[in-house]
């Protein structure tokens, strides 16, 4: 059994895991079966502080005030996950614990450095390895925590504050980008049009539950690119929206939230249903901050059992940004190439590919 202490701290999250597994995914052979699909990984804490409240007087993250925030909190943060997972002293007195792990890239630098450098002071002082996990890669990895079994070749569609992908996976470490976004992310989207409604930060729970209430048909939005390709594009919906309040004052705020998100739903998911169908996927996973979404779980959920693909929803928990999903690729990682050099540096533009 292996125990890795997972840290996150890409943007406004600061979350600490101990996710164990298989003997498999300590032994570090790029030819071994991977950890994750060959037996069940178990979380034995998830510890996530969020910065909402920090954050919330400015509409968004302010990147200085978020590092800041992570100096203060990653210590209490990973003390409660060790005691959480029960994590025990060796004689030696170092934690018993086999790697430390922690997001390398893409995020806010001053954010991603704090987790780094604490990550490899850990592995240095307890003489355990450290790994680098892509925060995108984590994404991916979030729903094997629940399903271990997950059977590639499946579509991702990875929807998050930063990112808007569609991925094939072919198996842990295997993918293929699809399709992104060629502007705006989703979440982005959510949070923007939010602000501009009055809803609030962040943007996408709040535009979740004013939809609860609204008529998705009362406005007609654009769906860009929604049949063609696999690329997305956010900023113009952006923009109807605006521009339909302004000419419409009197509209209901939880009609235009509907509405909005009704359309971009339907674009999410009438291109990962394309995708799955014209790369013959097993099943069709959702990944990132916006894979919480009420109405884009539900039809995702439509589209699968319509055409025969199986589903992988994450716990809402494992979609927004977490430590446990980085734990699970960290797995990944060191049974792939072993651990990462100490010389590894954050990097705030890391890519999939
Ligand atoms: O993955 P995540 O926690 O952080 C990034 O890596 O970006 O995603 C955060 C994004 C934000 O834009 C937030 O508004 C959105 O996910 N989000 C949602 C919901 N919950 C979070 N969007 C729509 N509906 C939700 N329920
Ligand atoms: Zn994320």
């Amino acid at each position: 059994m292996t125990r890795v202490l997972a840290i996150e701290t890409s943007c406004d999250e600061t979350a600490a895991s101990v996710v164990s597994f298989g003997d498999q995914a300590a032994a570090g052979t790029p030819s071994g079966p991977p950890a994750l699909l060959s037996g069940p990984a178990r979380v034995l804490s998830s510890v996530v502080s969020s910065q909402v409240d920090l954050h919330a007087r400015y509409g968004g993250v302010v990147p200085e005030l978020a590092g800041r925030a992570h100096l203060d909190l990653l210590t209490p943060v990973v003390a409660q996950a060790l005691v959480e997972a029960g994590v025990a002293d060796r004689p030696d007195g170092r934690p018993d614990l086999d790697a430390v792990a922690a997001t390398v890239g893409p995020g806010l630098i001053g954010s991603l450095l704090v987790g780094v450098s604490a990550a490899k002071a850990m592995a240095l002082a307890w003489d355990i390895p450290f790994v680098g996990v892509n925060h995108l890669e984590g994404h991916l990895a979030a729903a094997f925590l629940e399903e271990p079994d997950l059977d590639p070749p499946l579509v991702v569609l990875l929807v998050s504050g930063g990112h808007t992908m569609l991925v094939l996976m072919q198996g842990p470490g295997s993918y293929r980008v699809l399709g992104q976004t060629i502007d705006d992310a989703a979440g982005e989207a959510f949070d923007k049009v939010a602000r501009f409604l009055g809803l609030g930060y962040p943007g996408g729970p709040a535009i979740d539950r004013a939809a609860m209430e609204g008529d998705p048909k009362a406005v007609e939005f654009p769906r860009a690119m929604r049949d063609e390709g696999y690329d997305f594009s956010f900023s113009g919906i952006k923009t109807s929206v605006v521009t339909y309040v302004r000419k419409h004052p009197e509209a209901a705020v939880i009609d235009v939230a509907a509405s909005f998100q009704e359309a971009v739903v339907d674009v999410l998911v009438t291109k990962a249903r394309r995708a799955a169908l014209d790369l013959g996927a097993r099943g069709l996973c959702l990944a990132g901050g916006v894979a919480a979404n009420s109405l884009l779980r539900e039809r995702t959920l439509d589209v699968c059992i319509a055409e025969g693909l199986h589903p992988f929803i994450p716990s809402r928990a494992f979609c927004t940004d977490n430590a446990a999903m980085i734990g699970a690729a960290a797995a990944w990682r060191l049974a792939a190439s072993g651990p990462s050099p100490l010389d590894l540096g954050a990097d705030p533009n890391l890519g999939l590919d």
